[in-house]
């Protein structure tokens, strides 16, 4: 066992995955409450960005330098070193989510359970299942009138095509909620209403057989009971590889804003979710507990301060150990750095950073050195993999509206382009450049920050283009007839091909017949709907 061993096995790394509403922000808060990372409720809450008013991207802005502060949260509980990793909520920034979601080892998913699955849902968690994250599953409100949870049961099952496994049940909802039965410490947790309540002090009725809980809590009793029979006999029990493959889900119920259920989710993490694994590079599969670190840049957020113009990368650790004041090396571009103020988040402040192991993440000012998907190692050359950049979906091209600020164009774009905030695209004939998209609000971003923090208008204007692929060759007869056939293809195609900001070429069309067409033209093409970065 190696020095690190007990320090990597004691790390829990995971994010919260919900649709907008679901109680993210409220489980989020209890989660810090509970293990006694912050003493009051009510500090995550206020930081909660308006992100309902889609226009109204001043107010987001006014609140992004707390959020930011707190997109990474870390608590101890138990013997555990707990990383929280918050994704955006609002729906077009998706794609910085998803690459939050490679930097996790286990997610929680939240469900409303009103509403069931909703489709924010139902998307982060085909990226989960697409890496085989072990997903842990809490349903929240039940103080509210909500659906029966046999039928929460069965849709989760049949829209997320996973196992579940019930480890407590509720007894009644709403007005009734009487509290949930632990399956497995058979038990039952008598629920109390209120904020004000904290962990061991709730009342505990031992045995979910017991006659007294008929008696106190009547037919919401009898049905559970009943309920719990049908699960018993019809669902698996809880198998932990199952688990660990992202195929089988634990399911807790509670209502975070009454602080019920929140430690059984706590101690779940604790118990059940894994410590930091192995992580996949193209030369070699690195172990957490090998003595020399590395890490991998999955997110980069610009002047988070507007005081200092700086960015800061954000950087997971896979393996080793970092201490402040150590040389890292950039392996894409050999740079050496040697990051003296590193910061960590803890709830809502940044502090200094010490030390941190696999499954830590570590905020690294920069400007402009370290790019998503970068790796930093004590000298290796190692490229970690697995960083995905999606195709966008719509188009726009941008020019500057008082044409002495071209430079300022490029340069807030490069640098929006590097953070991941907007896809940028230079087609290989003409001069105009292109912004690749998700989701709408993503312009309006860029449009409000080039003039904001470069100083210059920008120009949007529609694009015919709608369809994005990247392109690589695979001709089977080696690296330089695949280099010949891709030259050859962008050649022919030179009008509707451009570079993005790493320089992949990609084919840009209108519609999807004409990349049908294209497709078939050209065998020994391949075309990327994803591009996971290299
Ligand atoms: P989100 O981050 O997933 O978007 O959700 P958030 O925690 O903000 O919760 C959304 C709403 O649901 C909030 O109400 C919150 O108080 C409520 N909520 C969270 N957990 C529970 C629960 O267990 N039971 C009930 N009944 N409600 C819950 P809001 O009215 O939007 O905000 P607020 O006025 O309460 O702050």
């Amino acid at each position: 066992m190696s020095d690190l061993a007990p320090q990597v096995r004691r790390r829990r790394t995971f994010a919260i995955i919900s649709h907008p509403d679901a109680g993210k922000t409220t489980l989020t808060e209890k989660l810090l409450l509970f293990s006694g990372a912050i003493q009051i409720a009510g500090s995550v809450k206020a930081r909660k960005a308006s992100r309902h008013a889609t226009s109204d991207w001043m107010e987001i802005e006014k609140q992004r330098g707390i959020s930011v502060a707190s997109s990474v949260m870390q608590m101890e509980y138990r013997d555990c070193v707990i990383n929280l990793l918050d994704t955006p909520g609002h729906q077009d920034f998706s794609e910085d989510t998803y690459r939050v979601l490679t930097a996790v080892d286990a997610a929680l998913m939240v469900i409303d359970a009103a509403n069931g699955v909703e489709p924010q849902t139902r998307r982060l968690l085909q990226v989960c299942r697409a890496r085989n994250t072990p997903i842990l599953t809490f349903v929240n409100k039940l103080d509210r009138e909500v659906q029966e949870p046999l039928a929460l049961m069965d849709e989760i099952e049949r829209e997320l095509g996973m196992t579940v496994v019930p480890f407590t049940w509720p007894v009644g909802m709403g007005k009734v909620f009487g509290g949930v039965l632990d399956l497995r410490k058979d038990q039952m947790r008598v629920f109390t209403p209120g904020e004000d309540r904290v962990a061991g002090t709730e009342e505990i009725v031992d045995g979910i057989a017991n006659p007294s809980l008929a008696t106190r809590f009547g037919a919401a009793y009898e049905q559970a009971s009943g309920e719990i029979e049908l699960v018993r006999d019809a669902a698996p029990a809880f198998d932990e590889a199952e688990f660990l493959a992202g195929r089988q889900t634990p399911m807790f119920f509670g209502s975070a804003v009454n602080n019920f259920g929140v430690q059984e989710v706590l101690d779940a993490l604790v118990d059940l979710a894994p410590p930091p694994g192995d992580r996949a590079a193209i030369q070699r599969t690195v172990h957490p507990e090998e003595p020399k670190f590395s890490g991998v840049v999955f997110k980069i957020q610009a002047n988070m301060d507007p005081a200092h113009r700086d960015r800061i990368a954000f950087l997971r650790v896979a393996s080793g150990k970092f201490e402040r004041g150590m040389n890292l090396k950039v392996v894409r571009s050999g740079k050496t750095l040697r990051p003296n103020t590193v910061v960590t988040f803890m709830s809502q402040k940044r502090e200094l950073l010490d030390e941190a192991f696999a499954g830590d993440i570590i905020g690294i000012p920069n400007h402009g050195v370290l790019q998503l998907g970068d790796t930093l190692t004590e000298g290796e050359a190692l490229q970690y993999t697995g960083l995905p950049f999606f195709a966008p979906e719509m188009f726009r091209m941008v020019e500057v509206a008082d044409p002495l600020k071209t430079k300022q164009l490029k340069a807030g774009l490069q640098q929006l382009g590097e953070e991941g905030a907007i896809q940028v695209f230079r087609p290989v004939a003409g001069s105009v450049l292109m912004l690749g998209a998700v989701g709408q609000l993503q312009f309006e971003v860029v449009a409000h920050r080039l003039e904001h923090e470069y100083g210059c208008k920008a120009r949007i204007s529609p694009c015919r283009f709608q369809i994005a692929r990247w392109v690589t060759a695979d001709t089977g007869e080696g690296a330089a007839a695949d280099e010949r056939e891709l030259n050859r293809f962008i050649d022919a195609n030179s009008h509707r091909m451009a570079h993005d900001a790493v320089n992949a070429p990609t084919l840009l069309v209108e519609y999807a017949p004409e990349l049908r067409a294209i497709e078939s033209n050209w065998p020994k093409i391949r075309f990327h709907a994803l591009r996971e970065h290299a």
